[in-house]
């Protein structure tokens, strides 16, 4: 096969990512994390973050070559995230990057996280109906986004004003006593739960927020609802209804994005949505999002789990797609931009 053999490298946060691709087939994917050491700090501690890519980087990289049964020298391009992230985090994947790409003379790729977010659907559905709109929720960001062309072309349409949808998650999580990063617990304790058991807040959906705010969104009012809303109940002596409360939680979170993502679908006249982000593995949202969709005559697709939250194979499907529009490599100087738009 004449397709281009690409390794892609992800260090924008806790995750060191190593994938390996061929076009688009998913060779490899290995991946190691440093969630464990942030858990009992409650959020992702940076210093810490870079310490452990730069342990795992070398390791994770042989693994994803095992793993694809290739050696480094077949590989034809590399391709890493450049940005936006944790500065120091990143500096170690751009450097590893920059130093594979020096000594195999072969090109570099720098690529934009979310870009590779949106990408990463290639690997399992195949090529990216364009044009598409992506909705991308994860802890770092949450973001609409027209996608023209995932390697050069992608717009904004809308974002959150304060924290991010997997933010939120976690900080309700911690409200409730849940393990850290608490999306995935959160997930699981409202199956149990009802979601129509407290009517939390839906951010930026009156008609006055919509004027101005109409595909943006806010969870820091939502957060805040729940944190009175837990307190109350402390105070009463009653116990707090752990699974009632994140089953009534979750849905809040999901009918805003499900809603305002298929509102930017059909102004726009788009037929596709994409979900992306480490948000995108919660079960309500992929099911919501199905159900709204289908109504309207809007396809969905979610990337399974393990794709949508952060990982090296994004970054190589995206550097796949760079050389295969015959786009030119990035300069050996590449630098990591933690504020790349
Ligand atoms: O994309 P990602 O791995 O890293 C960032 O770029 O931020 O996303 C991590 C975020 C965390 O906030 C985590 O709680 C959330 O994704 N998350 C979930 C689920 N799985 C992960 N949120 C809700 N439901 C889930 N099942
Ligand atoms: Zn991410």
């Amino acid at each position: 096969t004449d397709e281009p053999l690409v390794l892609g490298i992800e260090t924008s946060c806790d995750e060191t990512g190593v994938g390996i691709v061929r076009g688009h087939t998913l060779l490899a994917d290995a991946i190691a994390s440093s969630v464990d050491e942030h858990a009992r700090f409650g959020g992702v501690v940076p210093e810490v973050a870079s310490r452990a890519h730069l342990e795992a980087m070398v390791p994770t990289i042989e693994r994803a070559c095992e793993t694809a049964g290739v050696a480094l020298y077949d590989v034809d391009a590399i391709a890493v995230t450049s940005g936006p992230g944790l500065a120091g985090a990143l500096l170690v994947g751009v450097a590893a990057a920059k130093s594979l790409a020096l000594s195999l003379g072969k090109p570099l790729y720098g690529v934009n996280h979310l870009a590779a977010h949106v990408a990463v659907d290639q690997l399992e559905h195949g090529p990216l109906p364009e044009p598409c709109l992506a909705l991308l929720v994860s802890g770092g960001h949450s973001s609409l986004l027209r996608v023209t062309d995932v390697t050069s072309a992608i717009d904004p349409m809308g974002a959150t004003i304060d924290d991010a949808a997997g933010e939120a998650f976690d900080k309700v999580a911690r409200l409730l006593g849940l393990p850290f990063p608490g999306g995935p617990h959160i997930d699981r304790e409202a199956r149990s739960g009802s979601s129509v058991a407290i009517d939390f807040p839906r951010g930026l959906t009156s008609r006055r927020d919509l004027e101005r705010h109409r595909f943006d969104f806010s969870f820091s009012g939502l957060k805040t609802a729940v944190a009175r809303w837990v307190e109350a109940r402390e105070r009463s002596g009653e116990p707090v209804p752990v699974a009632d409360v994140a089953a009534s939680f979750q849905e809040a979170v999901c009918d805003v994005l499900v809603r305002k993502s298929l509102d930017a679908a059909a102004t726009e006249g788009i037929e596709d949505l994409l979900i992306g982000g480490g948000v995108a593995a919660n079960s309500r949202l992929r099911a919501m999002a199905e159900e709204r969709a289908s109504a309207l005559g809007i396809r969905v697709r979610v990337p399974r789990p393990g794709l949508c939250t952060d990982n090296g194979a994004m970054v190589a499907a995206l550097g796949s797609s760079i050389v295969s529009r015959g786009l030119p490599p990035s300069s050996y100087s590449l630098p990591a931009d933690s504020s790349l738009p």
